[in-house]
Formats: structure tokens, C-alpha cells, sequence
């Protein structure tokens, strides 16, 4: 079968690249071996999909060049799809820094890419198993469980590594490298640290408890949001954003009182409650759990306020600012929400995503090597790139 444009991947970037691209009047084939287009947004943001954000900027993505995604980032932004949600009769709800959820549901935005695929004459097929792919000289001749393609242009969207139960594989990654493309090293991001020994059992044994930080790894900025205590470590928005920038072995920093000055704050509690152990007065400020945890941290003084020197004080007051520990990992590709890393964008067209290797060739979405913080900042990546290249492909 001849077709203009092939695309590999049914997820979120490959479907409203699709859709773009059938609706320049190209004959569009989408392929993808799962048995239901764009699982990822089904699952997205609770079900109700965190569709995009409304900060969205070059600095809240990561990548080895941070240049890279300003082009198509700045060609599609939350509102062009903010308006395709509205053409759609689909609305909104902003929950907090600017990340927007679909009123519908996910299923709502499946929907949407689906019908603007068909809508401009694009065809889907599912539970094609893609196999060997070669460019001829003129063309691309794709080998598939239905049979062989023809494209004149061929665009990669089969995502990243992340949760492999859900059909994730390294699809991208392999063809990247066959026509002489190089990946970064990828790793699991926006997912759960994990702990070992008393850590592991402190944090274990609160599980559930969720409290707003400021953290940060050894690298990246700092970012002001809750921490969730889980049976296998650390989880909650704060720490998802920072698992992005942690390398192994490298700890992290939780500032527990973002905003307030600590030391100000022990005194003032010296003062009032002279009585009080460390806990009761950690109580003032936090969760019974979390306090009668904190207060039994090996670095804690174990003496009643009363009995704190100044210079306990400033101790207590450092270790709230600034509290450090190594986790020994994460929870992995299992629950991972994106892949940092990917095909290295030094080899593509940040205009177009076209690769500079083979020309005809595409990669979109979160195979490249552009990862955005969590809150949306993903689908928009996907959302943009899909559209960068629907203009030439
Ligand atoms: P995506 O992974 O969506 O699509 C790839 C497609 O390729 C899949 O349909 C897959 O079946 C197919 N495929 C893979 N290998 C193949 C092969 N070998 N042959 C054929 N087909 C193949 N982001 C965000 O901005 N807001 C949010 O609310 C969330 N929430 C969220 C929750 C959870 C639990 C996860 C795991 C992730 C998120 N994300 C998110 C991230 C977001 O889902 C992700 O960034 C995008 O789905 C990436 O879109 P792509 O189209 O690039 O890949």
C-alpha cells in the first residue's frame, strides 16, 4: 500500500500529527500495535487528562540543548489547543499552577484527536506489529503483521520506555540509531524515590501522610509543592519534579517550612512553650505522624525546648530548611510517568523534527529528548512537536 505520510505510534503526538497532516491534504496511515489508540491519555491526569499547561516555557522542559523546543513550542501553544478542546465542545478546569484538566475526561480528548483524524481523511489501524524498516533511496518500505507500506515520509511517535505493561517499548531508540542517530541515556522521570534501612521504614510507616515542601535535587531548580510519604519511600508532586534532574547516589534537599524562617520560629516556640518536647512543637507546624517522626530523626536533639541552646536551635532550624538524604533509586520504568533522555536533538530539525540524517524522517513526542515537568507540560511537548512536523511531513 502507497502513502504519503506513515506514522508509528497511535498515542497522543502521533494521532494529532495525523489528523494535521491529513488535513494539508496528505494521505495519512497512523500504525500501532496496541489493541486502543492513546492509552497514555486515557490513564493522563487521573482519567481527566492534564491536557496542557498554561506556563508552559522552554525552562520547564528538560534536555541535553534547551533551545531545542522553543521553535515548535512557540508555533503551538495551550491556547491553540485550548482551542481545538473548545471547537470540540470540550472545557476546563485550571487546579493549580496553570495546569489545565479536561472537564470530559480523558476519553473526551481520545475522542477529539480520533475524530480530527478522520475528520481530515487520515486512517488508524491497531494491533499492527511493526518490523523491518529501510528507506530505498526514494522512498521508506515499512514491513508490518498487515504488510508492507510504502511512505514518502515516515514519522516516529512510539513514546518512550515508560510503563512497559501499557506497550511501552524502545521502538523509537532502535530506529533512531539504524539511521545513524545518537540517544542520551534514558532514564525513568516524574517517578517515586525509593529508600532502604531506617529511611525506608521511617517513611513506610507514615504512608499517606502528605505535607508542601520546597525540594530540590543536586542539580534543577527547586520546586514548591506536596511531598507524600509511600510504602516504598518518597512520592507526591514535589518529588516527581525533582526525580527528573536526580542521578544516582546524589541526594536530595526538602525545605519543610518553604517560606517561613525556622530559626525564628524555634525561638518564638522556646519561648511560648518551654514544656514542649520536640515533636509537640514540630505538631504546630505539621502532621502528629510526620512531627513525632521528624522529632525522632538520629540528627534531632532529644531535650524538651526549654533545655535547647542556641545552638540546637540553629541545628533543628538547618535540618527543616534543609533536609538531606539519598534515596538508593526509584520505583523504575513500572511507574514512571516519562522518559528523560531519548534521541539526541543535535540529529533533528528543531523546526520541523525532521532528521537530518534521513531526510523524510521524523521523530515527535517523548521519543526526542524533551521532557517537561509534570503538570501538562508532556501532552503540550507531544501537542507541538506532532504539529511542527504535521507542516512538512
Ligand atoms: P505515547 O506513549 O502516548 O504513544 C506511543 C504510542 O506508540 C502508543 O500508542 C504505543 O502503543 C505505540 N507503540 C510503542 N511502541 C510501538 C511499537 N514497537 N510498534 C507499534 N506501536 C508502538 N503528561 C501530561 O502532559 N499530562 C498528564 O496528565 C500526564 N499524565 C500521565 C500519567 C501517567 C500514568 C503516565 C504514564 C504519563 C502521563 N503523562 C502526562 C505523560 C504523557 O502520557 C506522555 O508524555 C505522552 O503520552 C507522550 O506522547 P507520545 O505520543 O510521544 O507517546
Amino acid at each position: 500500500m502507497k502513502i504519503d505520510t506513515l506514522i508509528l505510534g497511535a498515542g497522543a503526538a502521533g494521532l494529532f500529527c495525523g489528523a494535521r497532516a491529513a488535513a494539508r491534504g496528505r494521505k495519512v496511515l497512523v500504525l500501532d500495535h496496541a489493541k486502543k489508540p492513546a492509552d497514555k491519555v486515557r490513564i493522563s491526569g487521573g482519567g481527566r487528562c492534564n491536557f496542557t499547561n498554561l506556563h508552559t516555557e522552554p525552562k520547564a522542559f528538560l534536555s541535553e540543548n534547551p533551545h531545542f523546543a522553543k521553535s515548535a513550542l512557540a508555533r503551538y501553544g495551550p491556547w491553540d489547543f485550548c482551542s481545538l478542546m473548545a471547537e470540540h465542545g470540550l472545557s476546563w478546569t485550571e487546579k493549580t499552577l496553570g495546569q489545565l484538566f479536561c472537564d470530559q475526561k480523558s476519553g473526551a480528548v481520545i475522542k477529539l484527536l480520533l475524530d480530527e483524524l478522520e475528520q481530515a481523511g487520515g486512517e488508524l489501524r491497531l494491533q499492527t506489529t511493526i518490523g523491518e524498516v529501510r528507506h530505498t533511496g526514494t522512498h521508506f518500505e515499512v514491513l508490518t503483521s498487515e504488510g508492507a507500506f510504502e511512505a514518502e515520509s515516515l514519522v516516529i511517535a512510539t513514546g518512550g520506555l515508560s510503563i512497559p505493561k501499557m506497550g511501552a517499548t524502545g521502538f523509537a531508540y532502535d530506529l533512531a540509531r539504524q539511521f545513524g542517530h545518537d540517544i542520551i541515556p534514558t532514564r525513568p522521570a516524574l517517578v517515586p524515590l525509593t529508600f532502604t534501612g531506617k529511611l525506608h521504614e521511617d517513611f513506610a510507616a507514615i504512608s499517606g501522610v502528605s505535607i508542601p515542601v520546597e525540594a530540590r535535587a543536586e542539580t534543577g531548580p527547586s520546586f514548591v509543592e506536596n511531598l507524600l510519604f509511600t510504602h516504598r519511600g518518597l512520592s507526591g508532586p514535589a518529588i516527581l519534579q525533582i526525580s527528573s534532574y536526580w542521578h544516582e547516589s546524589q541526594p536530595v534537599s526538602i525545605d519543610l517550612l518553604p517560606g517561613a524562617d525556622a530559626r525564628e520560629m524555634l525561638h518564638a516556640l522556646r519561648a511560648d512553650q518551654p514544656k514542649a518536647t520536640l515533636a509537640q512543637a514540630f505538631a504546630a507546624s505539621f502532621p502528629a505522624r510526620f512531627a513525632d517522626m521528624l522529632a525522632s530523626q538520629p540528627t534531632m536533639p532529644t531535650k524538651r525546648l526549654a533545655e535547647l541552646s542556641n545552638q540546637d536551635i540553629d541545628q533543628i532550624a538547618q535540618i527543616l530548611k534543609a533536609w538531606r538524604f539519598t534515596p538508593v533509586g526509584t520505583e523504575g520504568w513500572r511507574t514512571a510517568e516519562v522518559t528523560a533522555g531519548g534521541i539526541n536533538t543535535n540529529g533533528l530539525s528543531s523546526q520541523t523534527l525532521e532528521s537530518k540524517h534521513q531526510p523524510g524522517l521524523f521523530f515527535i513526542g517523548e521519543c526526542v529528548d524533551v521532557t517537561g515537568w509534570l503538570g501538562g507540560y508532556n501532552f503540550q511537548w507531544a501537542w507541538a512537536s506532532a504539529a511542527a512536523a504535521a507542516e512538512v511531513v
